[in-house]
């Protein structure tokens, strides 16, 4: 399994979609960066998000809260205090630190050495704001992004003339001091996250939780993780984060096992009750204060699991030809919806100036329409195999017949089943196929 977390590693790197950040100086503490495909990617899955939440569900609105807020917003929230740190070791031969809860044995895993004893670790990023680098210009990069849709929680109410029950969704960057980032994009310290808040009656409370995570898990499944990969796990009592009643970690199974992908909490009034305390506003709604169900989920941690799920090597080739019959194909089976490109445009062959001309010409006629790739490099069958390895949807081949017939092949990516259509009908086609009319 750690063999298929290292392909996926370089397989990513190899076809654009993560590189790690600031490689030419030899990395920077598990900071990523997307490349074209994995932007593409990225973008597609928040779009999948945003419109299940505001376009699916009554009652949601959007926000874009700062980053940077009042260093106050994050004692109120007890992240300063409470329960925001991790347990941190420390090797006495060779200084590495870990988290303790990381430890299987009670010695460095590194070089065996005899560890020190625990000691509390704040995960907050803090940063300076202004010219003058004092503790009155310390302030913090978010560590959730929830905590700006508490801030806003009365403008919103009022400007858009809310009525309990209702939610408030966010997509942004969040920042952890993580003390041991780790398994490639799964941990790091710099990652964007899905938060949407749903304010309702304390009694309702209960039952919004069971509601959202059935949700949640269906949203999974709809985007084509397998059933088999995902699960829903109780956090137990002692596991519980400060500011949660309740929780339910959807999990997948990643290549180093089961691990949170998501997390349904039920924050009671602790969010609004405390943010009322610190600030002297009342954030109550007729006399009490709303209780939260939060669903909060990571882009890259969710791209990562699409990914794990979807990429699938087929020994001696899709094809089975003789030629590919030692080789390992690799097919990217995403979702529709989630896949980066959509659409390559292929000459049969590249010498031939009309047949480029043409599938030049359908390449543009495309391209405003869906994202597109256009390809006229090596054989048409490696090409094929290239476009199915980044999960191309639909590959379309201009040949011979197409200068007389002004027609063309659709290779569909799952079943490699062609089919013979008119340029003219192109557009509606594909629409209709990928399910954009
Ligand atoms: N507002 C609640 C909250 O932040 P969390 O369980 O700490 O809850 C929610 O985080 C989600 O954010 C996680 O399920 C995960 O997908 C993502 N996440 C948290 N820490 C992360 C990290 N260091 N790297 C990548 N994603 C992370």
């Amino acid at each position: 399994m750690i063999d298929l977390m290292q392909k996926i590693v370089s397989f990513t790197k190899r076809r654009g979609f993560i590189f790690p950040s600031s490689e030419i100086y030899g990395g920077f503490g598990s900071c990523y960066d997307f490349g074209p495909l994995g932007v593409e990617m990225k973008n597609n899955i928040k779009r999948a998000w945003w419109d299940e939440m505001i376009k699916k569900h009554d009652d949601i609105v959007g926000l874009d809260s700062s980053i940077l807020m009042s260093p106050k917003v994050w004692e109120a929230s007890g992240h300063l205090t409470a329960g925001f740190a991790d347990e941190l070791v420390e090797c006495k031969k060779c200084h590495h630190r870990f988290r303790k809860d990381f430890l299987k044995k009670g010695k460095c895993p590194d070089c065996g050495g005899e560890l020190t004893k625990a000691r509390k670790f704040n995960l907050m990023m803090k940063t300076f704001v202004g010219p003058v680098e004092n503790e009155a210009a310390v302030t913090y990069l978010r560590a959730e992004t929830c905590q700006g849709i508490y801030l806003n929680f009365k403008n919103v109410l009022q400007s858009m003339r809310k009525k309990i029950p209702f939610g408030i969704a966010q997509i942004g960057k969040a920042f952890r001091n993580e003390i041991n980032p780790r398994n490639f994009v799964y941990r790091t310290r710099e990652f964007e996250q899905m938060e949407m808040q749903w304010f309702c009656q304390p009694k309702e409370a209960p039952k919004i939780f069971n509601y959202w995570k059935k949700e949640r898990i269906n949203w999974y499944l709809n985007l084509g993780i397998k059933k088999s990969n995902l699960r829903a796990r109780e956090v137990s009592k002692d596991e519980l984060a400060h500011y949660a009643k309740r929780a339910v970690d959807i999990e997948y199974k990643f290549p180093f096992g089961w691990k949170e992908i998501e997390g349904i909490h039920n924050r009671g009034d602790w969010d609004l009750s405390n943010h009322s305390k610190h600030s002297g506003e009342d954030l109550k709604y007729e006399g009490y204060f709303p209780h939260i169900i939060e669903t909060s989920v990571g882009v890259d941690r969710s791209l990562f699991a699409f990914l794990c799920d979807a990429y699938t090597e087929i020994r001696g080739g899709r094809t089975k030809t003789t030629k590919a019959a030692k080789e390992v194909e690799i097919l990217l089976n995403l979702n529709k919806s989630l896949a980066p490109i959509k659409v390559a445009v292929l000459p049969l062959v590249k010498n031939k100036p009309k047949l480029v001309k043409k599938a030049k010409d359908v390449y543009q006629m495309l391209k405003p329409q869906f994202r597109c790739q256009y390809d006229e490099v090596s054989s048409i069958g490696r090409r094929y195999r290239r476009q199915d390895e980044i999960g191309t949807i639909f590959t379309l081949t201009v040949d011979f017949e197409s200068l007389e017939q002004n027609d063309l092949t659709i290779r569909d990516r799952d079943t490699m089943e062609q089919e013979r259509v008119k340029i003219e009908d192109l557009i509606k086609i594909l629409k209709k196929k990928l399910n954009e009319q």
